[in-house]
């Protein structure tokens, strides 16, 4: 196997000046705080129930990112290594049938047991190995050291879940619970919309480097651009309101046939957690149900919804290696609102910077026009791993840039998030193209 070519086999350690296994070690220990960090305003009872098929319990994230470090790592290493709790290869096994069988998806939220003192000893326990496991590793476990990395990544993802599935519990419940309060931005009007003109032609897309990326960002390969111009920031919730206004949710014409039928058969009317209160639009957030700010990026839109907005407009979605050449081409730094800004929600562009791409990064994810399908080339790595990203690759649809609930130093140029086309709780916002 061409490991050079192998997300799951190469990762930053090499450039990395302190000794590999110490810096991951460090890095190990951050994530799992964090992770910790988010849960912090929850409490048990928010924590065993699942809102929806899609969204999982909090405390079964906290028990599956744990299950992934012991399954994929403790275990491989550590000679006749002991499972903390044997049924947990079970219940906490997300997908992978090359690990084994797993409990139903959908009845996550059944669960009363492991009681989450439980599960909170699982990730202590897990960590004490992990922690004593990296502490004796030198730079040659390359293979144990980027699984840990996968392991970091993944845990990663889950901590964006996380915040999700939080979201779309508390959006359930009347009282409209507060994850946690924030300040209000002072009122700011989003910058008008310019019009960049992308490259032309065959171009490259996909990961050259040899730090950390997923298996399904390569293999670098070609792309073929037509003439075309992206929008130098995403839509906005005023803008949206217009398409709104305009009967976009009452006219066939604008729609997907099969986003026609969402919409007709969940009675969409707006996006999610959009409503009413006297007549005003309100939009429930991590913060409480709050009114809906006309400068703010709209969020929390299908791919459907993307889509017929974008044709209402005169314009279309941008393909993913548009986007991918856009944000390289200018060299858009990775900075923006993420995680850490602890805002958990988007925020209006800033008005400086006309004539640049703003808000690639955080704030929302950008739906694109590409449907998730391998690149020329594709092939998952051997072994369980391997069902991680590649047996997903059909009806789903490619996303950009992250969200004001993805890490910082998870996001690259590169990375390929995806969601089938109907799926609206991540926070998913619209750039448009033409
Ligand atoms: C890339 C966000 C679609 O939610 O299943 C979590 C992330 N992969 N565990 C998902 C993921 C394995 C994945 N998404
Ligand atoms: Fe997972």
């Amino acid at each position: 196997m061409d490991r050079t070519r192998c997300a799951i086999f190469s990762t930053t350690l090499k450039a990395s000046p302190v000794s590999p296994a110490a810096s991951l070690l460090e890095r190990y220990q951050q994530v799992r705080q964090t992770t910790d960090r988010l849960c912090s305003p929850l409490a048990p009872e928010d924590c065993v129930i699942q809102s929806m098929p899609d969204a999982s319990p909090i405390r079964w994230h906290l028990a599956h990112t744990t299950w992934f470090f012991e399954t994929f790592v403790l275990k491989p290493a550590i000679a006749g290594y002991e499972p903390f709790d044997p049924a947990f290869e079970y219940l906490f096994n997300s997908y992978y049938n090359q690990v084994g069988e797993q409990f139903p998806r959908s009845q996550r939220g059944l669960l009363s047991r492991p009681l989450m003192s439980d599960v909170h000893r699982y990730r202590q326990a897990i960590d004490q190995q992990m922690v004593e496991l990296l502490a004796g590793l030198d730079s040659s476990s390359t293979e144990l050291l980027s699984i840990v990395e996968l392991g970091l990544q993944h845990e990663q993802q889950h901590q964006e879940l996380m915040l999700t599935d939080v979201k779309h519990l508390f959006s359930c419940n009347p009282l409209w619970p507060v994850y946690e309060s924030r300040e209000p931005l002072s009122p700011r009007p989003a910058a008008a919309i310019d019009w960049l003109p992308g490259s032309e032609g065959v171009r490259e897309i996909g990961y050259a480097g040899d730090g950390f990326h997923y298996d399904n960002e390569g293999p670098r390969h070609e792309a073929l651009l037509q003439s075309h111009e992206i929008a130098s920031r995403p839509v906005t919730n005023a803008e949206y309101l217009e398409f709104i206004d305009a009967g976009g949710y009452q006219r066939p014409e604008l729609w997907l046939s099969l986003g026609w039928s969402v919409v007709q058969a969940d009675r969409w009317n707006a996006p999610l957690y959009w409503q009413q209160v006297n007549g005003e639009w309100h939009q429930f957030t991590l913060a409480g149900l709050v009114p809906v700010d006309r400068n703010e990026p709209v969020c929390h839109v299908s791919y459907f919804e993307a889509d017929a907005y974008a044709r209402w407009a005169g314009c279309r979605l941008p393909s993913e290696a548009e986007w991918e050449r856009m944000t390289i081409d200018q060299q858009v730094p990775i900075t923006g609102n993420f995680v850490e800004s602890g805002r958990y929600h988007p925020a209006p562009a800033p008005s400086i910077g006309e004539g640049s791409l703003q808000q690639a990064y955080g704030d929302v994810w950008e739906w694109t026009s590409s449907p998730y399908t391998p690149y020329p080339g594709y092939a998952p790595p051997p072994g369980a791993i391997g069902e991680y990203n590649g047996k997903f690759m059909c009806n789903q649809y490619v996303l950009r840039g992250g969200s004001c609930a993805t890490s910082q130093s998870h996001i690259r140029p590169t990375y390929r998030n995806f969601f089938p086309p109907e799926a609206r709780w991540q926070f998913t916002g619209i750039r448009l193209a033409r």
